[in-house]
């Protein structure tokens, strides 16, 4: 597999280079120079979950990778089910929660740890990278226990759920999280910096786990395959699907199962009030704002780092960007969907809340849509309740970890005091 860097499109590496570098020069993201047309859709969307994502990764992926790893890779990273809930009619919910920390990243963290592992070579490798909730959890559990591999995870003090918290900064181990006195695109903007940083790149073997990393990407093509596979045959048609958008990962990988054939009509990007890209394909202009903190908070970021990669997928095909639909919604509207959600008999949580509303207010008479639901709802315990309420059951894997004491170490949104941090360890 062959990819280059957006930014310099002349630094082209292969995909283990692309895993173990993470970002290209000048924080340039990889990208693939060719996607495959794949024309056997309907026999691989008769296929099992694993045997059909083995077969998709291995089209993106080419010969680079023997089959036979490849193969065991996606049968390691996905082991558990991706099912579509009816919710009405005209509307399917793709239940992305049921892997070990209960969110959508499950997918992309584990088969990116099996990638790294797969291609990482003898050196010393550092993971690092920025959440705003989820893919530090994700990321942690995916890495935790991994030989010569150390993790360390930035999130912003103070803005993640508690719950979110508790589940990837109980670990230890291997596994180290800071608390970052500041919002997400600090962290994120930390963590770009520390990979234009070449001495300390160099010394710590930095890698970076966040859903710039091609692996993770590639891994998520493969539910949105699932999601139509699921879906009776007479209504794979005219599919919409609508995708709760913070860092615009979760949509690429979705535009990539569409430029390899599989039947989407078109997508949606619904947002919280961190509504840069819906203001964007309305008025062309790109006008970041501060980023405000919502119920969604995974999606509380104002520079999507994906942005580039949906606007080259759409020039490249020859789409237009005036299809993408997309809108946002305030905290108030947030919770008026999740109420109207359990109103239809299907329990959610904010981010799935703003895809099914957004969905809701689009499609069109004849079409089939589908949401996104990445987060188990009781990963937002506290709102889910407070809105609709009633009382919610920790799942298991949470309760474990919610018992547990938080390891974290807090520092101030300092460059110069992560790196030492980093070096000291
Ligand atoms: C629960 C949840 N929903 C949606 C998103 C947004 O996904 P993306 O950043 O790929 O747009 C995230 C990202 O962390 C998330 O954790």
């Amino acid at each position: 597999m062959n990819l280059y860097n957006i930014k310099h499109p002349e630094e082209q590496v292969n995909f283990a280079q692309a895993v173990r570098q993470g970002l290209g020069k000048d924080q340039g993201l990889f990208f693939p120079e060719i996607i495959p047309t794949l024309t056997n859709i309907d026999e691989l969307l008769a296929l099992p979950l694993v045997e059909r994502s083995q077969k998709i990764l291995a089209a993106l992926i080419g010969e680079e990778i023997p089959t036979e790893t490849l193969n065991a890779m996606v049968k390691n990273a996905f082991t558990f089910p991706a099912p579509l809930a009816k919710v009405n009619d005209a509307i399917y919910a793709l239940e992305l929660f049921h892997g070990p920390t209960l969110a959508f990243k499950d997918f992309g963290g584990r088969f990116m740890a099996q990638a790294l592992a797969a291609v990482r070579g003898d050196g010393k490798i550092t993971i690092l990278t920025a959440t705003s909730g989820d893919t530090g959890a994700a990321v942690a559990h995916a890495f935790y226990g991994l030989e010569n591999i150390n993790v360390v995870i930035l999130y912003p003090k103070g803005k993640i759920s508690p719950l979110q918290e508790k589940l990837f900064c109980t670990l230890g181990g291997n596994i180290r999280t800071v608390a970052i006195e500041s919002d997400f695109d600090a962290c994120q903007a930390l963590v770009k910096q520390a990979f234009d940083d070449e001495e300390l790149r160099q010394a710590i073997g930095l890698n970076s786990a966040n859903s710039i990393n091609i692996s993770r990407l590639l891994a998520q093509v493969c539910y949105y395959f699932e999601a139509v596979a699921q879906l009776p045959k007479e209504k794979r048609e005219n599919v919409v699907v609508s995708v709760p958008s913070g860092n615009f990962g979760n949509l690429t990988a979705g535009l990539i199962a569409k430029t390899l054939g599989l039947p989407i009509k078109r997508f949606i990007a619904s947002t919280n009030a961190n509504d840069t890209v819906p203001r964007y394909l309305r008025s062309g202009q790109w006008e970041p704002n501060a980023t405000v903190a919502t119920l969604s908070n995974a999606m509380d970021v104002s520079r999507p780092n994906n942005w580039p990669r949906v606007e080259e997928l759409f020039k490249r095909n020859g789409w237009n960007l005036a299809d993408l639909g997309s809108d946002a919604l305030n905290d108030v509207e947030t919770e008026q969907a999740l109420k109207a959600q359990n109103d239809e008999g299907y329990l959610c949580e904010p981010h799935g809340a703003i895809a099914y509303q957004v969905l809701k207010d689009q499609l069109q008479a004849g079409e089939t849509g589908i949401f996104l639901c990445t987060a188990h709802p009781a990963k937002f315990k506290e709102s889910v309740e407070r809105i609709l309420d009633i009382e919610l059951p920790l799942p298991e894997a949470l309760d474990k970890h919610n018992k547990l004491p938080l390891l974290s170490d807090v520092m101030e949104n300092d460059f110069a005091k992560l790196r030492a941090y980093l070096l000291a360890k």
